[in-house]
């Protein structure tokens, strides 16, 4: 099936394999549509929020992890209908929903209004835009017609944008440069048209098939990326995935590996590593696989490759979100269309 690519680009009815070829475009067209949108009022920022759900709320956390060695405040991801009890005037939320309707943002969006906290929404329209126009809010529109985890760099690089003319961050401008000419090397590896035996995203999509994907990232490097991969699993193959951080894990997550044995075996564990990870959780990765291949499936470990850690992160996303799609068509399912989500959130519209 993986070596069929034009039955992969029939089967795929949302387009998620374009997107993903689009994605280096994407990343520089995000960071133009930052650059234009007007900014919000006053500077003295003490806190950012980012406040959305899945695939609308992964940007935060790459803001988060990306900006924790740079930004001065703190940076804190809401998935929720309430804020925090310290937004107030002096903190910046990004509201963030690709569709615009989701009833946790919106509500979190409000409860910033109430708050006088300064907002800039990003979305494609909906009530959110509507809200924001009526309000004043600085909108970043966004193109619609993907689905939002397609679409983390229009929801996420925009906001490295504000920061930046805020003064708040620095340097980035060349980090999503070479984000894009990386993204566009490393796609001609892990494009449908390139066989099973040479693509290291379908490789790993073999791995995962018929087992359930263990994905272990590192606390402030790859920590995000787990937690993409394990959604994009969840999201586009429709199967069960789990993740968890280094030096944590190694403290509770490692002990539950014995039991029961044979279920263990369908278990498959990816390690992915930064380069910049910390000396003594590069030893953690060591003796936790040398302890965990026994007990597993199998264990492989990914390492982030760029410069800068904008394309470091990205590299690993983009292996990911290749690996999920492949894994999609090896289930014989279509990874665009997510009807689960969608059936909750109408029921849930009607009440
Ligand atoms: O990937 C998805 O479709 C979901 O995770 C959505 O992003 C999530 O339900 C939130 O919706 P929205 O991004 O429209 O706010």
């Amino acid at each position: 099936m993986l070596n069929d690519w034009q039955a992969m680009y029939a089967g795929d009815s949302m387009g998620m394999l374009e997107a993903l070829w689009n994605l280096p475009d994407q990343c520089a067209r995000a960071w133009e549509l930052g650059l234009a949108t007007p900014l919000p009022p006053g500077r003295d920022v003490r806190q950012v929020v980012v406040t959305g759900l899945g695939g609308s709320a992964i940007g935060g956390d790459l803001l988060r992890v990306y900006g924790s060695g740079r930004l001065s405040v703190p940076v804190v991801v809401n998935r929720d209908y309430v804020l925090p009890q310290f937004v107030g005037p002096q903190t910046l939320v990004f509201a963030v929903s690709y569709s615009g309707n989701t009833e946790e943002t919106l509500s979190a969006y409000r409860e910033a209004r109430e708050r006088g906290a300064r907002l800039v929404v990003l979305t494609t329209g909906g009530r959110l835009k509507e809200m924001a126009l009526a309000d004043g809010v600085p909108v970043i529109t966004v193109p619609a017609g993907i689905a939002p985890r397609a679409a983390t760099g229009y929801l996420f690089i925009p906001t490295l944008a504000v920061l930046s003319r805020m003064g708040m961050l620095s340097g980035v401008e060349a980090g999503v440069e070479e984000l894009s000419r990386h993204l566009q090397s490393l796609r001609e590896k892990y494009k449908p048209e390139v066989p099973l035996d040479e693509n290291p995203a379908k490789q790993m999509a073999a791995n995962f098939h018929n087992r359930i994907p263990v994905i272990w990232g590192a606390s402030g490097t790859t920590e995000v990326v787990a937690q993409r991969w394990k959604g994009q699993v969840n999201e586009n193959a429709k199967a069960p995935a789990y993740w968890n951080v280094f030096p944590e894990l190694n403290h509770n997550e490692l002990v539950g590996f014995q039991y029961p044995p044979e279920l263990l075996q369908r278990l498959y564990i990816v390690i992915l590593r930064d380069p910049r990870d910390h000396p003594r959780v590069v030893l953690r990765y060591a003796v936790t696989r040398e302890i965990m291949e026994k007990a597993v499936a199998g264990v492989t470990e990914v390492t982030a490759t760029g410069r800068d850690g904008l394309a470091r992160l990205y590299s690993l996303i983009y292996l990911g979100d290749y690996a999920s799609i492949y894994l999609a068509f090896l289930y014989g399912v279509d990874p665009g269309p997510v009807k689960v989500i969608d059936r909750l959130k109408a029921s849930l519209a009607g009440k």
